[in-house]
């Protein structure tokens, strides 16, 4: 068994050790679990600890929200010293934040192996951040564990130095373990005054849609057209942007804008929805789990398979494309295996025991 110290720090990732973090255990690794502090306000950190009993963090470094380097570096600096007291087997790392590039970038410079999750992504724009953080961190790892074929193939293809194994994706683990609990008896439909089927939820916070007023806007713009509501929990990110721009006002007025949700609350309400749109990476395959077509905010998607698939649409930022995929029905067509049984954390739990 392994002695592991995991890293998160933004919101997606806290969804990721759900399953992982109780997989390892399960298991007999020794975990350490390291919360880098860059998401700090309780609802888009303490309400995943809570609501899905996650360990509580042996540390938090406090990093918070700075420019790309300085956070980067924060959390390479205040890593370091977590490790030199840990001395860990392997360091665990999640997805493509900031958090994932400074802890990898520390591992690989240690006598520790550095594992993957989420590994072999691709959008193929390097202009995105998180596109930076994934290729570096791919090709610093040991060990990559990869959510699909597709993405194993990517990394061979790239040369990547790791291990790779195909393990699905442990988003899909933590989708089954929730809508099994029935989101939790969450009442987030009534809550928000709407009824299944005849909404559509929104997310957006991606750097290329609130950096860009047109873009924001033309979001605006496509969602306010819709019949009927659209709920849109707003991450501190795009509310920021909203206010800069002058656009808080209409948003507030044509969308149901509210506080972001909890997961089993945003969970309940993606099952409902007649459709959702969304810039997210996570919420495009959580759309695909829960049978929500997904209208994805982008020109291009790491997830491919699921707009092949016919459950994704990229529509970009377009205000008659937005409302063109998200007026009338939408196609439900059979729904392939993308992304492993719903057992990725038992795999990886495995793969970690070649590392000790
Ligand atoms: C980060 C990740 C992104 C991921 C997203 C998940 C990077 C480069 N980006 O984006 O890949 O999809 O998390 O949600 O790592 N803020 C708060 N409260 C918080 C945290 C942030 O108000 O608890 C505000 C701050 O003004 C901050 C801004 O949100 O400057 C952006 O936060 P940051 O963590 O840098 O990036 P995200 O946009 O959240
Ligand atoms: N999520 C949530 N509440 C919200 C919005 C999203 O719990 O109000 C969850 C969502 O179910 C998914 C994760 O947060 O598990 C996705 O995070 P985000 O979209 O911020 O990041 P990304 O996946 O794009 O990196």
């Amino acid at each position: 068994m392994s002695r592991v110290v995991s890293v998160v720090g933004a919101r997606p990732q806290f969804v990721k050790a759900f399953p992982v973090s109780g997989a390892l255990r399960d298991a007999g690794h020794e975990e350490v679990l390291v919360h880098t502090g860059q998401h700090y306000d309780a609802e888009l950190s303490d309400v995943f600890f809570d609501e899905l009993a996650i360990p509580e963090p042996d540390y938090n470094l406090g990093v918070g929200s700075d420019d790309h380097g300085a956070q980067t570096a924060a959390v390479m600096r205040r890593l370091d010293d977590v490790l030199d007291s840990e001395d860990p087997d392997a360091v665990l790392v999640y997805g493509d934040t900031n958090s994932t590039l400074g802890a990898a970038l520390v591992a690989a410079k240690r006598d520790v192996a550095l594992a993957h999750v989420e590994a072999g992504l691709r959008s193929g724009d390097r202009s995105m951040p998180e596109e930076v953080n994934r290729l570096f961190t791919d090709h610093a790892a040991d060990h990559n564990y990869a959510p699909a074929e597709r993405a194993a193939d990517r990394l061979r293809a790239e040369g990547a130095y790791a291990e790779t194994v195909v393990t699905g994706d442990v988003m899909y683990d933590a989708v089954l373990a929730v809508e099994e609990r029935d989101f939790g008896g969450s009442s987030a439909l009534a809550d928000h005054g709407v009824t299944a089927d005849e909404f559509v939820l929104a997310t957006v916070h991606r750097a290329a849609n609130t950096d860009d007023p047109d873009r924001l806007a033309g979001i605006l713009d496509g969602l306010a057209s819709l019949p009927g509501p659209v709920v849109l929990p707003l991450h501190p990110r795009t509310d920021a942007a909203l206010e800069a721009y002058g656009l808080a006002e209409r948003a507030r007025a044509d969308l149901d804008v509210v506080a972001p949700l909890g997961y089993l609350d945003f969970l309940r309400l993606l099952d409902g929805a007649r459709a959702v749109a969304t810039d997210s990476g996570g919420v495009q395959k959580e759309a695909f789990y829960l049978d929500t077509p997904c209208v994805t905010l982008r020109e291009e998607t790491e997830w491919t398979e699921t707009v092949e698939a016919g459950w994704n649409t990229l529509v970009g930022t377009d205000p008659a494309a937005i409302r063109a995929a998200l007026t009338g029905g939408h196609d439900r067509p059979a729904k392939p295996s993308l992304y492993g049984d719903g057992d990725a954390a038992d795999h990886i739990a495995e793969a970690l025991e070649r590392v000790a």
